[in-house]
């Protein structure tokens, strides 16, 4: 008979022997003290300055946000009631998706409940739905579009990362009827940036479609904030724009923007769209605050790069080894899983620092890492002391400098 414990209990086991079983912390955020948190621990609770979060413009303590969450939850209640083809398309769904539209001038935008599902649930249904149907796929792309992909059931061809020698190598020998080349503008491990115009025109010369993953970008980069295409000025050579509400822009949510067609056909055919319950009205509320507030202000993009190349000189001095793409995200490079984690350990018991360890499979084996991400709220204080403790903690684990 089948001991389904015992299966579970081993798979749980193997992961925690070689040190990627995931701990979480448990943390009450502290409003209008970002980047600080509470740390509730077994028997003790101890304020924590937190050091990996997403929200990269500290937007989900943004008070116009909040005041505009709550406004819309007093005008309209919480839930959404439904699936947006049934009672749940509130009219805040609405302001938001036109004004995802402004923001990358594109004809349409549409809201998912997650950047993930909206990459998975629209790859998914491109690859099922296009005739012979391939993928060009970056080697580092994320999870959430490696399923989608997947999840279509149609080819996926690999190409180096960034490589478009690779890339347009592939493109040529592919007779495939429908071409998709899918890559990010940011990759959030390493922080560096993709070739974003050299691929349109790899995309223009083989009639694929792009689809841009801008999820670690939209918020910061491009003068409104629409990202690296935007900063590049090829938003309209790109078919889908992919991006997330729940980083910069502080919220939760996801969408895709492309042309009327494109988004109208996802709309009507992408289950992950249409079988599950809207957003609830007051996150579109807040996103949609946030996004008009970073369109004009520049001050939590200059203030976050200010910590980001503070920090990074003091890692520099401290020769602590890190990987300077010349983005916000900066990766400290460990490179074995329970060093990593017991790092990360130290920063909290002895310093007080959150820092979360990422190992495999986010990243591959023998690259983990402590991905350090600033906000426009960490002090000049915090920055020494991260840079200081850091230091520590490769003196005590003899961590071998190597980037
Ligand atoms: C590149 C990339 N795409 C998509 C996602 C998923 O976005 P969300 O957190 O909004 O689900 C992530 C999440 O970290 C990501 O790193």
């Amino acid at each position: 008979m089948t001991d389904y414990k015992k299966i579970f209990k081993e798979s749980l086991d193997k992961l925690k022997e070689e040190g990627n079983y995931r701990i979480f912390a448990d943390l009450e955020k502290i409003a209008g003290n970002f980047p600080q948190a509470l740390n509730y621990q077994e028997n003790s609770v101890s304020e924590v300055t937190v050091w990996c979060s997403n929200d990269y413009l500290g937007m989900s303590q943004n008070q116009l946000v909040i005041e505009n969450m709550i406004e819309a939850i007093n005008k309209v209640g919480a839930g959404s009631g439904g699936t947006r083809n049934i009672s749940g398309t509130n009219h805040y769904h609405v302001l938001l998706e036109r004004e995802l539209c402004y923001l990358h001038q594109k004809e349409s935008a549409l809201l998912f409940n997650s950047g993930y599902l909206a990459n998975q649930a629209t790859l998914s249904t491109l690859g099922k739905k296009l005739p012979d149907c391939v993928f060009f796929s970056d080697e580092k792309n994320h999870a959430s579009m490696i399923q989608g992909m997947k999840n279509s059931g149609a080819r996926k061809i690999i190409f180096g990362h960034n490589n478009l020698n690779d890339l347009e190598k592939k493109l040529k020998a592919s007779n495939a009827e429908s071409k998709i080349i899918v890559f990010e503008s940011v990759y959030s491990m390493d922080g560096n940036f993709s070739p974003v115009a050299r691929i349109c025109e790899l995309a223009k010369k083989y009639n694929a479609l792009t689809f841009l993953d801008e999820v670690h970008a939209v918020g910061i980069y491009g003068k409104r904030g629409a990202g690296v295409a935007e900063e590049k000025g090829v938003m309209n050579k790109i078919d889908i724009i992919q991006g997330t509400l729940a980083k910069a822009f502080g919220v939760i949510g996801g969408y895709i923007t492309g042309n009327k067609e494109i988004i109208d056909f996802i709309r009507s055919f992408a289950s992950g769209f249409i079988f599950t319950t809207s957003l609830p009205p007051c996150i579109a509320a807040g996103a949609y605050a946030s996004i008009r507030h970073l369109k004009f202000s520049d001050i939590e993009k200059e203030k976050m790069f200010a910590v980001v190349n503070k920090l990074k000189s003091y890692l520099k001095k401290y020769e602590i080894p890190f990987i300077d793409s010349g983005s916000h995200i900066i990766p400290v490079i460990i490179g074995d899983a329970k060093l990593c984690k017991r790092a990360s350990n130290i920063l909290l018991d002895e310093f007080n620092i959150y820092v979360q360890p990422i190992n495999f499979p986010t990243v591959p084996r023998g690259t983990e890492r402590l991905r350090i991400t600033a906000s426009p709220n960490h002090t000049d204080k915090m920055v020494k002391d991260l840079a200081t403790a850091l230091k520590s903690v490769f003196n005590q684990l003899n961590i071998v400098k190597a980037a």
